[in-house]
């Protein structure tokens, strides 16, 4: 079974991205792990602070090992979006394959020091398990959380002096020894109400993947349209991550049910539309991430 650095590099290499889904629940598990299999793509499940406080830490682990075991498949786990040394700590420790260290909103400085302490732990457990652990690092700020929105996030901004600076990413990199860096491109968490993001600007990704020579992870990818997956992977976005599209599709699969069904009352009847309207978004979305 490759290891989760091998799927990536293995990306890189290739020109296309891995991609990365969210879950809550077992229903999005079903339908991102089905989507990934009838393509013969490799995939990551996330899960963020808030939705693994909901699943449980130790049994992400476990749903997603059972799938990896039984279809002998290369899907793998993700500690998403992780503010504090502790909590990568509780996911390096319970067997994710990877996690991102989101200094975000830290100063530069802090940033680099959180990264730091979160890479050096995972490398120490890497040698004394043999278990691998990718660290993930943020540097620019896209905001926080994946819904729908009215207006861009608080704080997010996007014109080119506020985007990550590829010199600023660079160090970055040479200080922490991070695995993979998030930048802000032009992206942000959450999609817009119309269901279209602004573009992103792809020269910038160009130029920090030159800068830093890792691979790059594209957050908040809901909302962005196939051409800025295509142009952004062909310049160093390795790995794209989508949200909030899932989140709809979940709870408009469900609704529509039910609505139609409302003496409905076996969960297994009402939540199987939401898995199968979170299978379609990901199989479009790992088309357009694998040049499929
Ligand atoms: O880490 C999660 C993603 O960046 C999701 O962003 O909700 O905009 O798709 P999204
Ligand atoms: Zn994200």
């Amino acid at each position: 079974m490759k290891t989760l650095k091998q799927s990536v590099w293995e990306a890189k290499e290739k020109g296309v991205a891995v991609g990365h889904f969210n879950i809550s629940n077992l229903e999005a598990l079903w339908g991102i792990f089905k989507a990934a299999q009838s393509l013969n793509v490799p995939v990551i499940i996330g899960v963020s602070e808030g939705e693994r406080d909901f699943v449980g830490v130790k049994q992400a682990v476990a749903l997603v090992k059972s799938i990896r075991e039984e279809f002998d498949y290369p899907i793998y786990l993700n500690a998403d979006h992780t503010y504090s040394f502790e909590r990568v700590k509780e996911a390096i420790d319970a067997g994710f394959d990877s996690v991102i260290v989101d200094g975000a909103k830290l100063s530069f400085d802090e940033n680099v020091k959180l990264t730091k302490q979160c890479v050096d732990y995972a490398r120490v457990q890497e040698k004394e398990t043999g278990r691998e652990v990718l660290v993930e690092a943020e540097l620019g700020y896209i905001g926080q959380s994946s819904k729908v929105l009215d207006e861009i996030p608080e704080g997010v901004l996007l014109d080119e002096s506020s985007l990550t600076d590829p010199a600023k990413a660079k160090e970055f990199v040479e200080l922490t020894g991070v695995d993979m860096l998030a930048p802000a491109v032009g992206n942000f968490h959450g999609m817009l109400r119309s269901g279209v993001d602004p573009k992103l600007n792809i020269e910038r990704v160009k130029q920090i993947s030159d800068a830093t020579g890792i691979p790059l992870v594209l957050h908040g990818g809901s909302g962005n349209s196939g051409d800025d997956f295509k142009m952004s992977i062909a310049n160093g976005i390795v790995i794209v991550h989508i949200n909030t599209e899932i989140r709809i599709a979940f709870r408009d699969g469900v609704k529509k049910y039910l609505q139609e069904n409302p003496d409905e009352v076996a969960p297994y009847k009402f939540l199987k539309p939401g898995m199968l309207a979170v299978q379609e978004v990901v199989t479009a979305k790992l088309k357009y991430f694998n040049n499929l």
